[in-house]
């Protein structure tokens, strides 16, 4: 065994497939979750696949004394990769105060609790909203931070402020921020992918679950942008690529490799795709044709946003490696489990 690394947010979509890959990778893994956006269903979906069943607390990182309590029965966790957060853009307009409180407290928890149970490392889940509307592509991690978009995408920027203030203030702690552009797309095996509470927000459950007939089209906000064929373009980058990046940021921590303290990469393809586009290798893999429509732009929403993956690849030596074909069809694979698991 390769050490112990709690996992915030284990049982939601990034972070249950980061799980399989720390434990394919040889960590023990103890997973925190709230349910509150996930199921401990995922828990299973986890043990089918790598064969290991991790540790499952239902605990929310609100919880200040059920963390403690936590980490004094894991006295031997070595590292923390933070992904617990509520994460829909609309909602956190409509509940700022919820966003704000979840988000940040849960982080300030943790890093609070670190050096008191002799935890250095933490990994933390950002987004590449932290750039708002970039003023080229692809974008690099030295661009300049914009005014958020909406209260969710402040508390990844203020969450980024806090991780570096702490480590400023001389809390013997290192990290390393992600920011993740569009994880799309489930684990090859369709044991475990995305499912949303409710209407999905984002733009592949939906065209998945439209494809199903759960819901009865598809809105394509906007034709009418500056780009090729009008619609958004975004750099959707797999589910599973993006887990594995995560094994690496903690065997990079673990292993020392650290050049600063505080270290960001951008994990992306490095590739634009258009909403359009997107929807049509969907057709393509699925078979199916899908119900669409064009209505206006969605509020807040970036034109054109695709990743310069370069500093990952050198220097964490990682590349995503899916294609969105395959992508796609494994998105629709999970789609298709979930009917026949008679979940939706
Ligand atoms: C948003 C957030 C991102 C966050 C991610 C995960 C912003 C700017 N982006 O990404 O930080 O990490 O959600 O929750 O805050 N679309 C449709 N129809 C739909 C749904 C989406 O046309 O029904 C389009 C959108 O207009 C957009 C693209 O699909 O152009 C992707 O949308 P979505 O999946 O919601 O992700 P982002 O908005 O890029």
């Amino acid at each position: 065994m390769k050490g112990k690394i709690l996992v915030t947010g284990g049982t939601g979509y990034i972070g249950s497939h980061t799980v399989v890959e720390l434990q394919n990778a040889g960590y023990s893994v103890v997973v925190i979750d709230n349910l509150s956006n996930s199921t401990a269903d995922s828990i299973d979906g986890i043990e089918r696949i790598t064969g290991i069943r991790p540790v499952f607390v239902e605990l929310d990182c609100n919880d200040l004394e059920g963390l403690k309590k936590l980490f004094q029965a894991h006295p031997d966790i070595k590292g923390i990769i933070h992904f617990a957060a509520s994460k829909a853009v609309g909602e956190s307009v409509e509940k700022p105060l919820l966003y704000y409180r979840n988000n940040l407290n849960s982080l300030i928890n943790l890093l609070d609790l670190m050096p008191q149970f002799n935890v250095e490392n933490i990994v933390f889940s950002s987004s590449c909203t932290v750039y708002g509307e970039p003023d080229k592509n692809p974008i690099d991690e030295t661009a300049p931070i914009k005014p958020a978009e909406s209260p969710y995408g402040n508390t990844k920027q203020i969450n980024e402020e806090i991780i570096r203030d702490a480590v400023r203030s001389g809390s013997p702690i290192k990290s390393i921020i992600l920011r993740y552009f569009n994880p799309v797309g489930a684990h090859p095996i369709a044991e475990i992918g995305e499912l949303p509470n409710g209407v999905p927000q984002n733009l592949v459950p939906f065209i998945t679950q439209t494809a199903m007939g759960i819901r009865q089209q598809l809105s394509v906000f906007g034709d009418d942008y500056n780009t090729p064929d009008g619609s958004c373009i975004r750099d959707f980058i797999n589910v599973v690529d993006l887990a594995k990046a995560h094994v690496i940021a903690v065997d990079r921590m673990l292993g020392n490799k650290s050049k600063d303290k505080v270290e960001i990469f951008n994990l992306g393809t490095g590739r634009g795709v258009s909403v359009l586009e997107l929807i049509k290798v969907f057709e393509k893999v699925s078979g199916t044709k899908l119900n669409y429509k064009i209505v206006s732009r969605r509020e807040g929403d970036i034109e054109k946003i695709w990743a310069d993956p370069k500093h990952a690849n050198t220097v964490l030596g990682w590349t995503a490696k899916e294609n969105i074909e395959d992508t796609m069809a494994s998105a629709w694979k999970w789609q298709l489990r979930l009917r026949d698991k008679g979940i939706m």
